[in-house]
């Protein structure tokens, strides 16, 4: 059955955890799918782990339009949420809206997901009121990587607590359907989750949190460049993947591969021909 925004705030109130990965491709997204992940968020992380870039800063609408869409084509059940790229609602209202609106019709997503708390309210009340379902996502936010000085633990001191659940207050009260909490301390996101009354979906957020998500990358070993903290490797694809290609590479060298089983076979009288008939062989 097709998960919703809606079945997501059902699910906290049933007190059954909400389960969610990154996905950035068809493939992938029919074999989450089949596994039954709840949701599945076309993160601007694709930035790192798809394009190869050091940070989320230059992914594009275009970008998260053509992997949402990918996606969507992969996914038959599980809610598919895209992120909004850098700049594509901190501009403006208006641009929020319309951004939106193209992850929706273009992507065919059916919710989507922007940084921000208070700053970005007046975004989140006019794209939920404009019927495009809202995650949020508070804490650590890599597009203001360059603000925040690097990839930090949020909400340490009793300000900055403060700051945060005040935030998730603000995000839920503009209308968001959930909130992304990263890189927030376990016992802090507990008590969000009991304060607010939408899912929170914890990443490097501890145990406490209504469901989880995991950049896919990270939690099947393909992404090497860096494993933050939280991450829990539970298979080892990226080994696989090597040993498999170099297999492959061995023989191909070898000529062992392709072998009789995996060639079109042709008459031999054809072929006789070619060679007496004047074909293309003579
Ligand atoms: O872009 C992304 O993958 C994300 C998750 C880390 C929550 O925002």
């Amino acid at each position: 059955m097709k998960n919703t925004a809606a079945g997501f705030k059902q699910q906290k109130e049933n007190g059954e955890k909400i389960t969610m990965l990154t996905a950035y491709d068809y493939c992938t997204a029919k074999l989450m799918d089949r596994a039954g992940i709840n949701g599945l968020l076309v993160g601007d992380s694709l930035g790192m782990v798809m394009l190869g870039y050091e940070d989320t800063i230059s992914v594009t609408m275009e970008d998260m339009i053509h992997h949402t869409a990918a996606v969507a084509r992969g996914a038959e059940n599980a809610l598919i949420v895209a992120d909004m790229p850098f700049m594509s609602y901190q501009t403006s209202v208006y641009d929020a809206v319309y951004n939106a609106g193209r992850l929706m019709k273009e992507g065919r997503c059916q919710a989507v997901k922007l940084e921000g708390g208070l700053s970005v309210c007046p975004q989140i009340r006019a794209i939920t009121e404009a019927s495009v379902p809202v995650m949020a996502h508070i804490g650590l936010t890599p597009q203001s990587v360059n603000a925040f000085g690097g990839f930090k633990v949020q909400g340490k001191t009793e300000e900055a607590a403060r700051r945060l659940l005040q935030e998730a207050k603000a995000v839920e009260e503009a209308g968001a359907f959930a909130v992304v909490l990263e890189c927030v301390p376990a016992k802090l996101s507990a008590l969000i989750s009991k304060e607010i009354s939408i899912p929170t979906i914890g990443i490097g957020a501890g145990a406490g949190c209504d469901g989880q998500i995991l950049v896919y990358q990270d939690m099947l070993a393909m992404y090497s460049d860096f494993t933050p903290k939280f991450v829990k490797k539970y298979a080892d694809i990226g080994k696989a993947m090597q040993e498999g290609i170099a297999a492959y590479i061995d023989e191909v060298r070898k000529g062992a591969f392709p072998a009789p089983e995996h060639e079109f076979k042709i008459s031999d009288q054809v072929m006789e021909k070619l060679y007496t008939e004047g074909g293309c062989a003579k």
